[in-house]
């Protein structure tokens, strides 16, 4: 079975520097991914050269099996990728209702499948995208990222930031979204709550893959825990 999107001994940064060194990832139809690694390590610029934003300078982004160098952000969007970005992407301006429409495309994630998800958002449906808490602006930006009908839902640190019940509130989701089989990768420093909603977990060091394995195999490393993601084994 092809993966869905594949990066290929991946290389790409900013300018002079060269952050992403050879990185090689393959996410399945319906897997979920757990993306890790300290700050700093290169996992929203693998994010952005994923979906787009950045080139490949050395090996390859594929989508289907097939290579996406020539294939801008939003053809990448078309194609079933959505991203929630650290800084969470939504209109300031417009209603949740208004920001939800915009993102709609055919399939199962309607507007009111989505609100059902998050019955908070349905409360604060007229409400501008700047009048929202941190919490709910995540939950729209979610929203948004469902609405088009993904096939695949990258998150990069959703719960960054976030009040406890709210952190709660979107790691259900998460939940929910990988029983309903959409593919995801989940950038997120709550190790605990990777770790257990992750089919597999790839953890980048300095731009490099040092660990690509189930949720157990890096339970069962706490030195691997300790150099690569900071937490007390
Ligand atoms: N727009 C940018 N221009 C130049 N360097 C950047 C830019 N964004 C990130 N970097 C650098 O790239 C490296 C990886 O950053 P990033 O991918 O954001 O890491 P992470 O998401 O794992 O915290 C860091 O050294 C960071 O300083
Ligand atoms: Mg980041």
């Amino acid at each position: 079975m092809n993966a869905i999107l594949e990066a290929r001994d991946l290389s790409a940064g900013y300018d002079e520097s060269r952050i992403l060194q050879g990185v090689n990832l393959a996410l399945h139809p319906g897997e979920a991914i757990g993306l890790m690694g300290r700050n700093g390590m290169g996992k929203t610029t693998l994010i952005r050269t994923l979906i787009g934003l950045l080139p490949a300078r050395e090996g390859s982004v594929l989508l289907d099996g097939i290579d996406a160098a020539a294939l801008p952000v939003f053809e990448r969007a078309r194609r079933g990728i959505a991203v929630v970005p650290e800084n969470r992407g939504i209109f300031a301006s417009l209603s949740v209702r208004e920001n939800l429409r915009l993102a709609a495309r055919p399939g199962s994630w309607s507007e009111e499948r989505v609100l059902a998800l998050f019955p908070r958002l349905g409360r604060r449906i007229g409400n501008r995208g700047n009048q929202l808490s941190g919490g709910e602006q995540q939950m729209l930006a979610i929203g948004r990222a469902l609405m088009t009908n993904p096939r695949v839902l990258i998150l990069d640190e959703a719960t960054e930031g976030l009040a406890p019940l709210m952190r709660d509130e979107i790691w259900r989701v998460i939940g929910v979204v990988r029983e309903a089989g959409v593919a995801s990768i989940i950038v997120d420093k709550t190790v605990d709550a990777v770790l257990s909603v992750a089919d597999r977990v790839v953890v980048l060091v300095k731009g490099s893959v040092v660990h690509d394995g189930p949720p157990a195999s890096l339970r069962a490393d706490p030195d691997l825990m300790a150099r690569c993601l900071g937490v007390a084994g």
